[in-house]
């Protein structure tokens, strides 16, 4: 009997912080170790999502490549044969399923999509493809082809995950059993306990996430950071006048995030933490604590980053890609036989 399937799709991008990585990277590492005795874990990149948008075609083969390589340095090991790592675009089925998807999907369905109004607000009109108003269904298709249970993603993607249940029985019941569903998003969250509520804040507002995209960086601690400019950053983190360390996220909103911080770097409980630093009155101290912690992870990480062996990972992605051509062909056909397209209906 073959496993039942956990499966995501890791966005391509070398741009990421530590916000990425407590609160994205990591547990889905994690969770991948500890399912695959009980599940098959599909971690695929989705380069042709990527290119929904103008992004730098120059740079993004490289992208793809670091980003495996990012997962593997964070701890994604390359030898579990219950974990598949694949490229979307290797496996051709993701597109041939798309169009089949595409001639049962409503315009009015697509055109009620909250994440294309979002990403296409954010673009000049005549940059608005219709490969961006079509990403639900190629991510329905990245689902569908082989059937998971469950799919973590973000909250965002919740109404891609609905849709691709909606077309997946829509139909089966025209066509028969052509498609195993994923559980509704309701399960999904029981499943895998909702969203801890990470939030890592951008240190010089830390009333904000620190994110990627922010525009100044100076409160971001980026992966790619040189651990002394790192460093430096956690020095200039904006703090509070109180002079007294104490976790409040409403009135020490700054100091509470370097506790946080300071937690996951060290791999603690908050609490542990937080009695170790609780009532300290000098904030350059604790600062230095952080810095050095900070400036300590990246040097690591980097080094594991360095030390990946590019050519294990790509053995790994060739091995499952056709791994997965094999499973994808298979449910590719019988779609095509139930629409007419191949005989044998
Ligand atoms: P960004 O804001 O950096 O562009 P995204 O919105 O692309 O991040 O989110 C990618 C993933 O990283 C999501 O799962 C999100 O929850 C997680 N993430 C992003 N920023 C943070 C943060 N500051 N703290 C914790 N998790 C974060
Ligand atoms: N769109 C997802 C994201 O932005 C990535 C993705 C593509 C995905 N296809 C998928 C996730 C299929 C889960 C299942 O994060």
């Amino acid at each position: 009997m073959s496993k039942p399937i956990i499966l995501t799709g890791l966005r391509a991008n070398n741009n990421l912080t530590i916000g990425n990585y407590f609160g994205a990277m990591l547990p889905i590492i994690d969770m991948a170790r500890t399912r695959s005795n009980d599940y098959q874990v599909n971690m695929f990149i989705p380069d042709l999502h990527s290119i929904t948008t103008p992004v730098d075609y120059s740079a993004i083969n490289k992208q793809i490549i670091l980003t495996a390589k990012h997962f593997v340095a964070a701890g994604l090991p390359l030898d579990n044969p219950d974990i598949h790592l694949y490229r979307q675009s290797y496996i051709s089925a993701h597109s041939e399923l798309t169009w089949i998807l595409d001639c049962f999907t409503g315009f009015g369905e697509m055109n009620r999509m909250t994440q294309f109004k979002d990403k296409s607000n954010d673009l000049a009109a005549e940059r608005v493809s219709v490969g961006l108003f079509n990403y639900p269904v190629l991510m329905a298709a990245d689902m569908l082809l082989y059937g998971p249970e469950y799919v973590p993603v973000g909250d965002d993607q919740s109404q891609h995950i609905e849709f691709t249940r909606d077309i997946g029985e829509r139909m089966n019941k025209q066509f028969g059993e052509l498609f195993t569903i994923p559980k509704t998003v309701k399960e999904q969250h029981a499943f895998f306990g909702k969203d801890q509520g990470l939030r890592i804040m951008d240190l010089q507002d830390p009333t904000k996430k620190m994110s990627k995209s922010d525009e100044s960086g100076k409160g971001v601690i980026f992966l790619a950071d040189t651990p002394e400019a790192a460093a430096r950053k956690v020095m200039s983190a904006v703090t509070d006048e109180v002079a007294y360390v104490r976790f409040d996220r409403k009135n020490q909103p700054g100091i509470s995030n370097l506790l946080e911080i300071l937690a996951l770097l060290q791999s603690r409980s908050l609490d542990e933490v937080v009695k170790e630093f609780e009532g300290q009155t000098l904030y350059g101290d604790f600062k230095a604590v952080v810095a050095e912690e900070v400036r300590r992870f990246l040097t690591d990480f980097q080094r594991k980053l360095h030390d990946v062996d590019e050519v294990a990972v790509t053995a790994k992605l060739e091995q499952s890609e056709k791994a997965m051509t094999i499973t994808a062909n298979a449910t590719l056909l019988r779609t095509q036989q139930a629409v007419g397209l191949r005989p044998g209906n």
